[in-house]
């Protein structure tokens, strides 16, 4: 909180940038609001918020799709012919960067969920097949578990958002950090964005309060560097972060192969792709505009090039973005010492307000405009950027509806499916039926890591039967 700024002082602001209206209350309220409102008033970014309001606000601007581009080129998820040296020299190049502890994991948990209808943390929510193991216990145990592979802590950054941070910090209190050690943990918040009406008038939640939202994922990058997270890896000599959102059961937090290829290439930020499940499949798709890869959002390609194919049939642009990243400390230092802002992306939405009577308002169609930044914009800043292809059924089997296609239940199909091709792959016979595995089976990442420890572990593992549940934990 700014405690310089007085009332006086903020009312003159607020004429000059048209927001006068934001103390209309303000002799309603007690003194702790009125602290609190000067608070959030201090915290805006006057010097953006008029040229905010005219471009994304008042106009419709935002990210335009460049005049010419092309597909991205990317190493696919298996060596071409002739690349098995290469692939193997990039793998053991993550292992060495693990094991000297110069990488951490780092998860985007400030978003809302609205859409799964989940009141509380997403991360908290319960999603393994068995033991219903929360999104933040599966990923806590894989981060341990690597943690035992490559013999050192491996850290763990957790961003949150004002509308979870609390609940965020008592879940990680009561889970006891998940058993990798206070030290090794480090939970910030994102930055907020004013919602604003239509006329570019920031909305008020109450007469005390803006009504303000998560600035989007993008805002990771300068979180990172606001909340002393970078300085803290640092110290600790972490490199390279990998990024990855709350949503995603199935993430290979720490992979080597990936891990290795970015660093082999000394690039900034790169990527994990895709082959799309067709033309119009809503992920964003990897482009190289004057040489720089980009991710264009499925909302922003044109049909016709999005249903492009290519001589044997295979489409143009067939990689689509899951969000996850390896990104280079360096290049979250030289984006916030250099200033850098990503544009931002406008969305309509119903947004609770109060109106000029100071009566609370439900609207029931969207009457304002909500701004966030998205983190894939920033590979256009990198000066290299390197995609790797990875396997839907291995790695992408994200929570986000309450039903159908993304949601708990097909995630969960997924894990169990994934489970069944591990074990198969070490010779166990899984029951199957019609309709997929014919069976409930969970492998705890304290158990194995990927199928290889599965193999391993083979003489550990006994039959599995129709329709029984299993853990391998
Ligand atoms: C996102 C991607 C999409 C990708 C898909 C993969 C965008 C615009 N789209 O879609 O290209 O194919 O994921 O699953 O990003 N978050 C924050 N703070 C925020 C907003 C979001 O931390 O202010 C976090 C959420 O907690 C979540 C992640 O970012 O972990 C994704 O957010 P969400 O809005 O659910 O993205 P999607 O629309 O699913």
């Amino acid at each position: 909180m700014d405690l310089g700024l007085t009332y006086e002082r903020a009312a003159e602001i607020l004429k000059k940038h048209n927001q006068s209206h934001l103390l209309s209350f303000w002799d309603e309220l007690s003194a702790g609001q009125q602290a609190g409102l000067l608070g959030q008033i201090a915290s805006l970014d006057f010097a953006q918020l008029d040229n905010w309001v005219k471009t994304y606000v008042v106009n419709a601007g935002g990210p335009v799709i460049p005049a010419n581009f092309g597909p991205a080129p990317y190493y696919p998820a298996s060596p071409r012919p002739g690349q098995e040296e290469l692939y193997q020299k990039a793998r053991e190049k993550g292992v060495e960067l693990l094991k000297a502890g110069k990488v951490a994991a780092f998860v985007v948990a400030g978003g809302q969920g609205t859409r799964l209808g989940y009141d509380g943390p997403k991360g908290n929510y319960p999603v393994s097949p068995v033991k219903k193991k929360t999104l933040f216990t599966l990923f806590g145990e894989q981060i341990l578990a690597a943690s035992r592979r490559y013999g050192r802590g491996l850290s763990w950054y957790v961003m949150t958002s004002p509308l979870n941070h609390e609940a965020t910090v008592e879940i990680f209190e009561k889970a006891g950090f998940f058993g990798l050690g206070r030290e090794n943990i480090f939970i910030f918040q994102q930055g907020t964005m004013p919602n604003f009406a239509f006329d570019g008038k920031i909305l008020m939640a109450d007469k005390g309060s803006l009504a303000l939202s998560p600035d989007g994922h993008g805002g990771s990058l300068k979180a990172l560097y606001q909340s002393g997270a970078v300085a803290d890896m640092a110290v600790k000599g972490i490199e390279q972060i990998s990024y990855f959102q709350v949503d995603n059961p199935l993430i290979n937090i720490f992979d080597p192969l990936f891990i290795g290829f970015h660093a082999m290439d000394g690039a900034g930020m790169s990527s994990k792709a895709l082959k799309k499940t067709g033309p119009l499949e809503k992920v964003g798709n990897f482009c190289l505009v004057d040489g720089k890869v980009n991710v264009i959002e499925y909302s922003d390609l044109p049909d016709e090039m999005a249903e492009k194919t290519k001589a044997d049939g295979s489409l143009v642009f067939e990689l689509g973005s899951i969000a996850i990243h390896i990104i280079s400390r360096e290049f979250i230092e030289s984006l916030n010492k250099g200033g850098f802002a990503l544009p931002f992306h406008r969305a309509v939405k119903k947004i609770p307000y109060i109106d000029w009577a100071g009566k609370l308002v439900e609207p029931k169609g969207p009457n304002g405009v909500k701004l966030e930044t998205f983190v894939f914009d920033a590979l256009n800043f990198a000066s290299k950027s390197v995609i790797l292809e990875t396997i839907r059924e291995q790695e992408f089997g994200p929570v986000k509806n309450a039903t159908g296609v993304d949601s708990a239940q097909s995630s969960r199909v997924m894990q169990v499916e994934r489970a069944a091709g591990w074990l198969e792959a070490a010779g166990v016979k899984v029951p199957r039926s019609g309709a997929g595995v014919d069976a409930q089976i969970e492998i705890s990442p304290m158990f194995a890591l990927d199928k290889e420890e599965v193999l391993a572990k083979r003489g550990m593992i006994g039959d599995i039967s129709a329709r029984s549940e299993v853990y391998l934990g």
